[in-house]
């Protein structure tokens, strides 16, 4: 997979975005379009207290869920990507899709401040290597540049 131009076609699309909610639904969408064996792909987004599900691709999911806790709240308190190969050997982690085997939950800032997470769950134990991590860090990256821009 040629990464590169995946984040080249991601800039143009999330440039034009004219909202918040449409940036986050459509990075969404766009990473469930090219990424293959993956189940949830969306965002929790930082109220200030705990993280809430904003838009995502995937089944229903937990709606709250608090600082520290599972996958996302830890890479949330620890400010730093998170990667589990197999979710049923990591205690900390939320089933919420119970097919869920891998994660990966990139944390997003904006002004210097947590805004929230970009969460991916697959099916398959390992399914992410080095290359697609820093290839979700730079897509994060982007969606955050954008998150600075866009006023609505
Ligand atoms: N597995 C996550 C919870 C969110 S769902 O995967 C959509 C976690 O452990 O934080």
């Amino acid at each position: 997979m040629n990464y590169e131009e995946l984040l080249n076609t991601a800039e143009g699309l999330l440039q034009g975005q004219p909202s918040k909610i449409s940036l986050l639904a459509n990075a969404s969408a766009f990473l469930n379009e090219v990424l293959d064996h993956m189940n949830w792909i969306g965002f929790y987004l930082y109220n200030g207290k705990s993280l809430t599900v904003g838009p995502f691709q995937g089944k229903v999911a937990c709606a709250e869920i608090q600082m520290g806790s599972g996958v996302c709240g830890e890479a949330a308190s620890l400010n730093k990507t998170m990667y589990v190969s197999n979710v049923l050997e990591h205690t900390n982690h939320i089933a919420c899709d119970p097919n869920s085997r891998s994660e990966v939950v990139v944390p997003l800032m904006l002004n210097n401040a947590l805004y929230g997470v970009l969460d991916i769950d697959s099916p398959m134990i390992a399914r992410f290597d080095e290359e697609l991590i820093l290839f979700l860090e730079k897509f994060a990256k982007l969606v955050e540049k954008q998150l600075t821009i866009t006023t609505l």
